[in-house]
């Protein structure tokens, strides 16, 4: 039985277990904002939705422009694109058939996208002994070895993001060594009290950002990501960006979120309170949790499961789980969960304990 390379898509799961979907599911598997998309967007959809009946502003100029004063870069620094996903592809393409490392595990899109043009794939595997940290020595020593070195920050699927003192170790040594870092910040809306490196992009010319607002405002069928860079290299991504890349709806949402600090604030607090006793919850019933910073975290399977049986005791009981069998070095050995409403934890935890009490 081969499960979806993506979380996301609980009915293919759902087939691929061979499980009918009888009852109401919680998908655990998603990573979008548990409160839904900004009211300000449902209020506003009726005008959004003129947008298309026509052909999209080409150079999504005033997204672009509002990027640029959200991160206090130039519009030369910023490329709209259709999700992250895309700029994935198109970040990729600058190292076509050159070297580049991944830390592992993490999103398989690096992998993908890489592989998509040709490059040979070095794997740096994060310490689960340390917290899922890496290991900055090792790091370093890659660096002269690769043309570009793929980061997510904070990292899918374990939730964690590195100490700020060795980021900036790295930066510099990266910078030494003419090494790219791209730094996936798809999920830094989330953290608490978090270090972008968004402006960064401005004085660090090996620096590339890319960032996606499907995750915090729940846009993820508009697909709106972008990238931050300095202006060489934007211009160079463009050359192999299609035409209408960012939809007419996609650059208006993106306007209106961008607007949005009280949502975006309200969301960090609420995930932070959920998170925190969701995890506590977890590490007292004995199983290993990454100590995530943001909006999903990896759990393990209790000893007394099998991966696959867990896994489908969750799915008999309304959860849908992210498994973890084609994270590198994971192998199904965990499940990753979003951090959802209060009532959903709630529903997980029970589900949890049940199993627990049923085998333990
Ligand atoms: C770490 C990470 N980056 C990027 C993406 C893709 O984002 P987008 O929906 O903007 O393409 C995902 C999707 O799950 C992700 O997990």
């Amino acid at each position: 039985m081969s499960l979806p390379t993506h979380g996301a898509n609980p009915a293919t799961f759902l087939q691929a277990i061979g499980k009918k979907n009888t009852k109401q599911m919680i998908d655990f598997s998603v990573n979008t904002n548990p409160l839904g998309a900004p009211k300000t967007l449902h209020e506003k959809w009726n005008d959004m939705k003129e947008f298309a009946f026509l052909y999209p502003d080409p150079e999504a100029a005033s997204l672009t422009e509002k990027i640029a004063d959200h991160h206090q870069v130039t519009s030369e620094e910023v490329l709209p694109t259709n999700g992250a996903a895309e700029a994935f592809f198109l970040v990729a393409s600058l190292f076509s058939s050159q070297k580049v490392a991944i830390l592992q595990p993490t999103f398989v899109e690096y992998e993908q996208a890489s592989h998509a043009f040709g490059c040979k794939i070095v794997h740096i595997p994060l310490d689960a002994d340390n917290g899922w940290n890496w290991d900055i020595k090792r790091l370093k020593d890659v660096l002269p070895t690769v043309s570009a070195l793929w980061i997510c920050h904070p990292n899918n699927p374990t939730g964690v993001t590195y100490q700020a003192e060795q980021w900036i170790e790295l930066i510099e040594a990266a910078k030494k060594e003419k090494t790219y870092l791209i730094i996936d910040e798809a999920f830094i809306d989330f953290v608490d009290s978090h270090f972008s490196f968004d402006s960064f992009v401005r004085t660090y010319s090996h620096l590339i950002v890319v960032r996606s607002m499907t995750k915090m405002f729940n846009i993820a069928g508009i697909r709106l990501g972008y990238v931050l860079a300095n202006s060489s290299l934007i211009k160079q991504l463009k050359i192999s960006q299609p035409p209408w890349s960012v939809n007419g709806i996609a650059q208006r949402a993106g306007t209106i979120c961008l607007n949005e600090t009280a949502f975006v604030k309200q969301t960090v607090s609420y995930i932070k309170k959920e998170r925190e006793r969701v995890l506590q919850q977890l590490s007292d019933w004995g199983f290993s949790v990454s100590p995530s910073v943001t909006n999903y975290y990896i759990c393990s399977v209790p000893k007394e499961w099998e991966s696959r049986e867990w896994l489908m005791y969750l799915a008999e009981n309304g959860i849908v789980a992210r498994h973890t069998e084609n994270f590198l070095f994971l192998k199904g050995k965990y499940l990753r969960f979003a951090v959802k409403t209060k009532q959903e934890n709630d529903v997980l935890l029970a589900v949890i304990r049940k199993g627990l009490d049923e085998r333990c």
